[in-house]
């Protein structure tokens, strides 16, 4: 068994931004963005300096993981909501909330499945006509739905027209 001198330090259960930010791989300014966002919390030393637990990294790399994936920081940020506590996801905490993801990932799969179909009619052709281009807003149907190219934004056509 492992023992501790009687005069040694206490093991550190809190880390700085800078040994999160190298443990993590990301850069400091990430880190408060995502404490901006409400991602993750520090608390504050008796000098007002950031601190975490040495959990936050899995916090961290859950955070990345799934803005890999793709997803928006709202969902992330419900996700981690949906844990008592706030506290780190577990491995089941993950298992749960990936199988969520992944009908998340599924419906843009199949977005840019369709997409990918009209932009292969398109290719070669670069009219983006309002009239004809499936891609663009074919016939202008879109309108009524905001400016912009409402197809790309992500909307499909058909669905409301
Ligand atoms: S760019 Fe011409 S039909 Fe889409």
């Amino acid at each position: 068994m492992h023992s501790t001198a009687p005069n040694a330090p206490l093991p550190t259960t809190r880390i700085t931004i800078g040994e999160l930010a190298q443990r993590s791989g990301l850069a400091t300014s990430a880190l408060r963005f995502y404490e901006r966002e409400g991602l993750i919390r520090a608390e504050r030393s008796a000098g007002r300096q950031r601190r975490y637990p040495r959990t936050i990294l899995r916090r961290v790399a859950f955070i990345r993981a799934a803005q890999e994936v793709g997803l928006s920081l709202d969902k992330i940020r419900a996700a981690l909501a949906s844990l008592p506590d706030g506290r780190t996801p577990t491995k089941a905490d993950w298992d749960r909330l990936a199988r969520g993801f992944r009908r998340d990932l599924d419906e843009r799969l199949a977005h840019l499945t369709r997409l990918r179909a009209r932009l292969s009619a398109c290719i070669g052709c670069g009219c983006l006509s309002l009239q004809s281009c499936g891609l663009y807003n074919r016939g202008d149907r879109a309108a009524t739905r905001g400016p912009g190219a409402r197809y790309l934004l992500g909307e499909v056509p058909g669905e409301s027209d």
